[in-house]
């Protein structure tokens, strides 16, 4: 069994930005800028901004933070998204999720210029993606695929199931398995909980990517000996014995799954920092394009 190091990996690759950024910078270009909006107090969110900021400062960029009261209306947002999409300093920005349940996600997400979407999460830079055209691709689907790469992990012909649904995690990267690319041209089956006999399929999977956010959920006789597993839960769970008072949970029971992996990623230090050099990658984009 081999460790995937998302964190070393994500260092190598913030090394290999700030050397862009430093040639950008002496031939007179424009310093990247991202802007990070966070609204409320939710504690896994402030952290989530925090990581993106501090990597925008190792990246050599500039970074802004935004931060609300959980009772900022969605009016009041929007007019800040607009804010952001006319400022001609800002090269991309993200809005943290979730939002408070009286904001509707979707309409802040479709406010967001696709030019500076560098979540990648606006219809427009989904079907780019959809349809292989050059475009922001969504951080975490991205981070596990530049992971992948990086591991020399053989994708091609494999079958790959993805546990979840969601918008911002199985449903992309369902679709960037199947792709032909580099990392690619698997057999993908997308599960979610309407799935029959869940077990069976994830049994079957070369390549096993839990995105569900049940902690633990993914237990040893749901795994194939030799399987790939990429493990993208990030469930606070109650840990008396932290200082913090929880303890940060993958979807995958890792004691008793890794021994039977070719390859696993540890929750935390697995896919979690790639999500934020994604972000990276996408703002120097941003800022190239402009
Ligand atoms: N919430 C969970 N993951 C993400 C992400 O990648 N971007 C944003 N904006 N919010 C998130």
């Amino acid at each position: 069994m081999q460790l995937i190091d998302g964190k070393a990996t994500a260092e190598a690759i913030k090394g290999e930005i700030a050397i862009e950024v430093k040639e950008i910078l002496a031939n007179g270009g424009k310093q990247p800028h991202l802007a990070a909006v966070l609204v409320g107090n939710d504690g896994g969110s402030r952290t989530y901004v925090n990581h993106k900021v501090k990597a925008c400062e190792q990246c050599g960029f500039k970074s802004t933070l935004l931060e609300f009261e959980e009772t900022i209306t969605e009016e009041e947002l929007l007019a800040v998204v607009d804010k952001l999409n006319k400022d001609e300093d800002i090269d991309g920005f993200i809005v943290q999720l979730p939002l408070p349940k009286h904001i509707d996600e979707t309409k802040v997400t479709l406010a967001i210029d696709p030019a500076k979407d560098v979540d990648g999460f606006h219809p427009e830079n989904l079907g780019r993606m959809m349809i292989g055209l050059p475009g922001f691709l969504p951080a975490t689907p991205y981070g596990i695929v530049q992971l992948l790469e990086r591991y020399g992990i053989e994708t091609s012909g494999k079958k790959c199931v993805v546990v979840g649904r969601s918008n911002i995690v199985g449903t992309p990267m369902s679709l960037l398995m199947s792709r032909n690319a580099k990392v690619g041209n698997c057999t993908v089956t997308l599960t979610h909980s309407r799935t029959a006999d869940l077990a069976a399929e994830t049994r079957e999977a070369d390549i096993l990517i839990a995105a569900l956010g049940k902690p633990e959920f993914v237990t040893a006789d749901m795994v194939k000996e030799g399987a790939v597993v990429i493990d993208v839960g990030t469930s606070r769970v109650k840990d008396d014995s932290k200082k913090s008072g929880f303890s940060l949970k993958g979807d995958v029971k890792f004691d008793e799954v890794s021994p039977k992996c070719s390859f696993i990623t540890p929750v935390p230090g697995g896919v979690g920092p790639m999500t934020v050099v994604t972000l990276m990658r996408n703002t120097l984009l941003a800022a190239k394009n402009r």
